[in-house]
């Protein structure tokens, strides 16, 4: 029997094994053509993608191959995983997780799969979605796995396992890349990934007024198995134009979406401006500087992160968007409300709170109908051809040059 290695040796590498993406299926020839013609186009004569783009199965496991395997995802805020020895269960893309936070403060993300026979370590049948650990113990046969600093995901204990040839130290749960930016957790399934904050560098100066990273989560929403293709929701959350339709007596009124200004970005982010309407211009947060530089304006700024991201910052409250696809036509959203800190002690808060959750959902319904109904115009017969942008989808054809620039 060959002696087991405890004690306080070196911790094996914790990335998991990466593979050369395989070249893409010849199935989507005709598709990635299109979109590198249409990722060439001017705004002016831009179009959307062709609606096979958001039915194909192909396509879609290219995207995750592409994108959602390699690129930083919003998963989460970071007080959801409040002190040392918190955890938040996820699962992002098929890969079971667990978010924990070590003694000195750093998260981890940790995969939830038991290295003996497979387990999930928190199941949700029988673990709350949140909460403390001192340590990760396998429910099946108690395989125990450390949570701290280089040796979170090292397992520390497995029962009558001495008896065998077995490498103890070399037993660990894959580690993935994790960042904090603004609050909001960022997760990289890629071990190999450049890190997300140089990227997103541009985007901290305009958010730098808000102060966004101290603000405080006080409601989630959570719309599981949408049938849509992922992108129609993205799609939807990056524009501003669909207020007079889609939110005509909700968001509109307040938030006209023909007044958005929407700024000349390209790659990974965009943002854009829509000032408020009429009475509600008494808000006091920091708004946006008048073009003249003068007075900040008050309204609402809109902050995307392709590909599966968008933050709605208004003078009082914010919220974040997620998307997370399931498959090539359906998808989850996650939304939550934030304030600035404080807001959550001030008299009569519990009143404003019942408000916005009101409010939140309504407005979640009303882009429900909108992507669902975008899903079934694309799954007709026969297929509809390319639909022509207006000068508020600016993010849209953005979108197309960051899926072109990922795809091809
Ligand atoms: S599967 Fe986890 S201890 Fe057996
Ligand atoms: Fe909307």
């Amino acid at each position: 029997m060959t002696p087991h290695r405890t004690g306080a040796e070196e911790p094996a590498a914790s990335t998991p094994p990466t593979t050369p993406a395989p070249p893409a299926p010849e199935a989507l020839r005709g598709t990635l053509a299109e979109l590198r013609r249409l990722a060439a186009l001017p705004l002016g004569r831009g179009r959307t993608l062709p609606p096979r783009a958001y039915t194909s199965p192909e396509l879609y496991a290219w995207e995750v191959e592409r994108i959602f395997r390699r690129e930083w995802l919003c998963v989460a805020r970071a007080e959801e995983v409040p002190r040392p020895g918190s955890y938040l269960r996820l699962d992002v893309l098929g890969t079971p997780l667990v978010i924990t936070r070590d003694d000195e403060g750093e998260l981890h993300a940790l995969s939830r799969v038991c290295r003996h026979r497979f387990m999930d370590l928190l199941p949700p049948e029988t673990a709350p979605e949140h909460g403390r650990l001192e340590r990760l113990t396998c429910p099946y046969h108690t395989w125990t796995y450390r949570l701290n600093g280089q040796y979170a995901g090292q397992l520390a204990g497995a029962p009558l396992m001495r008896r065998v040839d077995f490498d103890r130290a070399g037993c660990r749960l894959p580690a993935y890349r994790v960042e904090v930016w603004n609050g909001f957790v960022m997760l990289n399934l890629d071990p190999d990934a450049a890190p997300a904050a140089p990227e997103l560098h541009g985007l901290d100066l305009r958010l730098s007024g808000y102060g966004i990273e101290d603000w405080v989560s006080v409601h989630t929403q959570v719309w599981e198995g949408v049938p849509a293709n992922w992108k129609v929701a993205v799609e939807n959350g990056s524009e501003n134009y669909h207020h007079m339709g889609t939110h005509a007596a909700t968001l509109d009124p307040v938030l006209p979406g023909r007044d958005t200004e929407v700024d000349e970005c390209d790659g990974r982010w965009f943002t854009m401006f829509t000032p408020l309407s009429g009475p509600e211009r008494s808000g006091t947060g920091p708004g946006r500087r008048a073009r003249s530089g003068r007075e900040p304006r008050p309204g609402m700024l809109i902050a995307g992160v392709f590909p599966q991201f968008v933050l709605a910052v208004l003078p009082d409250s914010a919220v974040g968007i997620r998307w997370l696809p399931t498959g090539p036509a359906t998808h989850d959203t996650r939304i939550t409300a934030m304030v600035p800190p404080g807001v959550p002690d001030t008299p009569g808060f519990a009143e404003q709170l019942t408000g916005m959750r009101a409010q939140l959902a309504r407005i979640q319904e009303e882009d429900l109908v909108a992507v669902r109904g975008v899903q079934r115009g694309l799954a007709s017969h026969p297929a509809p051809s390319n639909g022509r942008f207006s000068p508020l989808e600016r993010p849209l054809w953005q979108f197309q040059r960051y899926l072109a620039q990922r795809l091809l």
